[in-house]
């Protein structure tokens, strides 16, 4: 049987990666991985043209229409994984789907349960997104996957886990709010299996492997650690007056993406750790299917055994490669000082 035709924008990131792993383990797609010109010599992106993936050029903020509409040449569902910043840049993504005849358009989701409207600035990016693609009458699945198993821990005193600690989470109020969390590594195969069901077409898929409290999450590490961690709490009113700080930072300067980051993080921080936005429940409230009801068979990996291969030193460390570049960024920055 022909395999379905897939391109994915944003396979060199963490979430496209994710999902390429996904589609490849189910083996019933023809994957096309869609490339910014000025990364394809990037080493994750020379890693899968070796693997014999096909690789487009694709370059979202500069191509014009018709040479994105030509990059999507029969491509039949079209993904995309672009970063956090790059949110905006799918519109023209979504236009030329809509023109290049795409029968399935994913845009990038991939973050908790958001309500629309002024909670998160990113969430409401990606509503523009989900709008123009209602408007061009697009066939489409929304999807979001919770917040990553990766990034839900704070440190250990010991140090042990800095290796993979990207941020010291702190505690928010009471640290008794449930929230929906996944495995990084599940993401793309539950993406693999949403993509090729006929139940998800037009609808918001909610994926997520388990609901945990923070508390709770600071009681296993240290039972797995078998350390104490020092708790640091956060207030909601702590976390609102932070906001506004990091508002008024962000907006004095605009293209500075680090102080818009403060601004994404604290707004996470008050929607799944304050509000309780981040749960299946209020997912069904806002319309969601989760794969819970669509996929009961799934064996989800546990945030149980994700904490032992962090504590053993055996946790794969998220972007390293972006890591790399913003330090060789700053020292030659430094050195032009
Ligand atoms: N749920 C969670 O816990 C969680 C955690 C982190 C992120 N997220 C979300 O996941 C989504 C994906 O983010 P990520 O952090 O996985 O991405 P990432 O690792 O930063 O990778 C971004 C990818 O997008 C590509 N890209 C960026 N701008 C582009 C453009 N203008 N045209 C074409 N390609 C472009 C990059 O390609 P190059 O090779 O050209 O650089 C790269 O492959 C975002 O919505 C983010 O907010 C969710």
């Amino acid at each position: 049987m022909a395999r379905t035709k897939v391109g994915l924008v944003g396979a060199s990131g963490e979430t496209g990666a994710s999902i390429l792993n996904g589609l490849l383990e189910d083996g019933s797609f023809e994957i096309i991985a869609l490339v910014r010109p000025s990364s394809m010599s990037r080493p994750s992106n020379v890693a899968l043209k070796d693997s014999g993936i096909e690789l487009r050029a694709l370059d979202l903020d500069n191509d014009s229409q018709d040479k994105i509409v030509a990059a999507l040449e029969g491509i039949e569902i079209l993904l995309s994984a672009v970063g956090a910043p790059g949110q905006l840049s799918q519109l023209p993504l979504a236009t030329a789907a809509k023109t290049a005849g795409v029968k399935r358009f994913v845009p990038c989701g991939y973050v908790t349960v958001i309500p629309p409207g002024g909670v998160h600035i990113l969430r409401d990016q990606k509503e523009e997104v989900y709008n123009l693609t209602r408007r061009l009458n697009l066939p489409y699945t929304f999807i979001d996957c919770g917040w990553w198993y990766q990034i839900s821990f704070p440190k250990l005193p010991s140090g042990k886990i800095d290796y993979a600690v990207m941020v010291d989470n702190p505690i928010c109020g009471k640290g008794d709010v449930p929230s929906a969390l996944t495995d990084l590594r599940d993401v793309g195969r539950y993406v693999a299996k949403v993509i090729r069901d006929e139940r998800t077409l037009n609808k918001m898929v909610l994926v997520y492997d388990e609901v945990w409290t923070q508390k709770e999450v600071w009681d296993l590490l240290e039972k797995v650690a078998g350390e104490k961690v020092e708790r640091k709490y956060v207030s909601q009113e702590e976390l609102e007056g932070r906001l506004g700080e990091y508002k008024k930072a962000a907006e004095a300067d605009p293209t500075d993406f680090m102080k818009m980051l403060h601004v994404v993080e604290t707004q996470y921080l008050l929607s799944w750790g304050v509000r309780g936005d981040n749960t299946p429940e209020y997912a069904k409230y806002l319309g969601y299917i989760t794969s819970k009801e669509l996929y009961p068979d799934f064996k989800p990996l546990k945030l149980e055994d994700f904490a032992r291969e962090l504590v053993a030193g055996e946790a794969k460390e998220i972007y390293v490669e972006m890591k790399a570049m913003m330090k060789a960024a700053f020292e030659k920055q430094q050195q032009q000082q």
